[in-house]
């Protein structure tokens, strides 16, 4: 327990606790895209895998658990940010103005932008801010017709637009989470920088091309 403690006041523990609250956030991330990427199999197969979900016993559980991640990684994320911040006005972090103003800026706002995407996207498609009664539609199988309300959703330019521009943010925000966890794992060597550089890149254009796909595909008219 003191050890737990102790992990808290260090820098270096804060950092551990944001890249491994970090891993289970991305983990999160990865299975909810495979999960959304469904859609393209046939609607039933959304909507069973929603329903599966939505009757599970460990539904509230997850929830509690990522929420509680979500949490530590955003106390942490907002302690370190300051950190660094007050190291880089004495000058002692980077050396560079500018990767003090990428550093910060970038990893706080993108972060920032995933949690303003989070509030809007579980309004929109979870609870059903300002949907009508067909939010609640059924399918051919009685469960509730995800696959309708994610396709609904998606056919009003403005709603695409803007997810379309959040999945950028996301995938911003976690080419970041995967560098700042394979530094802090202790990954991040000079002899193979440009590789794992590559490799946290190729990852997160990954997961926003797989995210940004589904808007997409749906304004084109692919999915009806
Ligand atoms: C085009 C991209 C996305 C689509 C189509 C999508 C689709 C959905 C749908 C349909 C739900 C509601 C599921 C239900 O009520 O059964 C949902 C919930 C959720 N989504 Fe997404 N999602 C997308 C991107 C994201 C991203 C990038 C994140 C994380 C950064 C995310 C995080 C969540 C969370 C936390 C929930 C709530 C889960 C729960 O109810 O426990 N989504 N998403």
């Amino acid at each position: 327990m003191f050890r737990l403690i102790h992990l808290f006041r260090t820098s270096i523990g804060r950092k551990l606790i944001m890249a491994l609250s970090g891993v289970v956030l991305l983990l999160f991330v990865v299975g909810h895209l495979v999960g959304n990427l469904t859609i393209f199999v046939a609607p039933s197969v959304l909507n069973s895998y929603a329903h599966w979900l939505q009757q599970s016993v460990m539904l509230w559980p997850f929830r509690l658990m990522m929420l509680f991640f979500l949490g530590l990684h955003i106390v942490m994320g907002a302690t370190l940010a300051y950190e660094n911040r007050q190291a880089a006005t004495q000058g002692s972090a980077c050396h560079h103005w500018w990767q003090r103003l990428f550093y910060n800026h970038h990893m706080v706002w993108s972060g920032i932008a995933v949690l303003l995407f989070l509030l809007f996207h579980l309004g929109h498609l979870t609870l059903g801010v300002g949907a009508s009664e067909s939010f609640y539609q059924v399918d051919q199988q009685q469960v509730l017709d995800i696959y309708g309300r994610v396709v609904s959703g998606f056919q009003i330019p403005w709603i695409t637009t803007s997810y379309i521009f959040f999945m950028l943010l996301v995938g911003l925000h976690l080419n970041h989470v995967v560098r700042g966890l394979l530094q802090t794992l202790g990954f991040y060597h000079e002899n193979y920088f440009g590789l794992l550089r590559l490799f946290s890149i190729a990852l997160s254009l990954l997961l926003t091309a797989g995210f940004i796909s589904i808007p997409l595909t749906v304004l084109f008219g692919g999915l009806n």
